[in-house]
């Protein structure tokens, strides 16, 4: 079965082939980083304006660059949430047209199952049960996960995501947008101890996450430094890897938490969050002190991509889901209400 999987939830246009023989034919991407950079965030209808103009150009190309002929699609997959609901509509729209006019099924797929599977897609894939730590700009959770589609969400944040603190602590510092890679580029020249950030929620029982707090205390040490002079570059390196430090123990905690807690051996990570050096480093060792095994994606199937709509709906199709001709954005949509396959 060869799906096409089109990915517009946020700020990212993502097309791709997925085939179930061969694997991963092909897998484009387009940011809209550049479009947003001057506000600091993602501002949702220009995202959605920007999804319509390359959407249908990119599915040509991927069909092009994989030699792919319509009739050789079998099915197509699309994210139906969650996200921002105009970004989400460009994507459902364009799919159910072709749907139509290639007379092949469509699929919405939930982005963070999406996320989720991401690791299957690579040589070395973890096998069910796992415990999955979801990291994205939007998402903290650590999902119980017993096969595809049956997800017991264990544990999430009760307010910003992880991948959203990185992103507010980066612009705190003046570090540019998006903030999680530039957080951790800056972090690399940071010397450590020279500030004590917290680790939140690590010290009662649970698996829920606050990072706000973490926001908060980003924020007052730079006011507190920057009354008494300008911020220099060493001044935001340290900070940023104060930051970044407390953010991968809480991680490192709490993902120790839920293999314990679950009895499994094995953590899979995944998300724009997961791409990160030093939360891989933290989680592999304690992985490896617990004889645990950790799975992750290559950096750019963190990151939102195609590739992974198309393998999770691949999956789904095969397993005989379809809809009908009804356009779903669900910009909520809980991961525990998903049909088991
Ligand atoms: O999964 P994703 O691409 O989009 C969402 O579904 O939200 O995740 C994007 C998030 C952003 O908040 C970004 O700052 C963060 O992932 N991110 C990182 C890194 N790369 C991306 N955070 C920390 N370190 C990174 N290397
Ligand atoms: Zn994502």
């Amino acid at each position: 079965m060869r799906v096409l999987g089109i990915e517009t939830s946020c700020d990212e246009t993502g097309v791709a082939i997925y085939d179930d023989q061969a694997g991963l034919l092909v897998d484009l991407l387009y940011s809209q980083v550049s479009l947003h950079a001057e506000y600091g965030g993602v501002v949702p209808e220009l995202a959605s304006r920007d999804h319509i103009r390359k959407t249908l150009p990119m599915i040509s190309d991927a069909m092009q660059q994989s030699d792919t002929a319509t009739h050789e699609i079998d099915g197509i997959a699309y994210t139906s949430g969650p996200g921002l609901v105009g970004a989400l509509l460009v994507g459902a729209s364009i799919s159910k047209a072709l749907g139509l006019a290639w007379n092949v099924p469509t699929i919405g797929v939930h982005h963070m199952e999406g996320h989720l599977l991401a690791p299957m897609l690579e040589k070395s894939r973890p096998t069910y049960p796992f415990v999955a730590l979801l990291v994205s700009g939007g998402h903290t959770q650590l999902v119980s996960v017993e096969g595809l589609g049956r997800y017991e969400v264990l544990g999430e944040s009760v307010d910003d995501a992880a991948g959203e603190a990185f992103d507010k602590a980066a612009k705190m510092l003046a570090l540019g947008y998006p903030g999680g890679p530039a957080v951790a580029a800056a972090a690399r020249s940071g010397v450590a101890g020279r500030f004590k950030f917290p680790r939140p929620m690590t010290d009662r029982p649970g698996l829920d996450f606050s990072f706000s707090g973490l926001k908060t205390f980003t924020m007052n040490t730079t006011r507190n430094l920057s009354a008494r002079a300008e911020l220099t570059d060493q001044d935001r390196a340290d900070i940023a890897l104060a930051f970044e430090q407390a953010v991968v123990d809480t991680l490192t905690i709490k993902c120790r938490r839920a293999l314990e807690q679950t009895g499994l051996d094995t953590l899979v990570i995944a998300g724009g969050v997961s791409a990160n050096l030093a939360l891989r480093e933290s989680l592999q060792s304690m992985a490896d002190g617990m004889s645990a095994h950790l799975f992750y994606p290559r950096p750019e199937l963190c990151t939102d991509n195609g590739a992974m709509i198309a393998y999770a709906g691949c999956q789904r199709l095969k397993g005989g889901h379809k809809e009908g001709l009804e356009i779903l954005a669900r910009p909520r949509w809980p991961m525990d209400t998903l049909t088991p396959l």
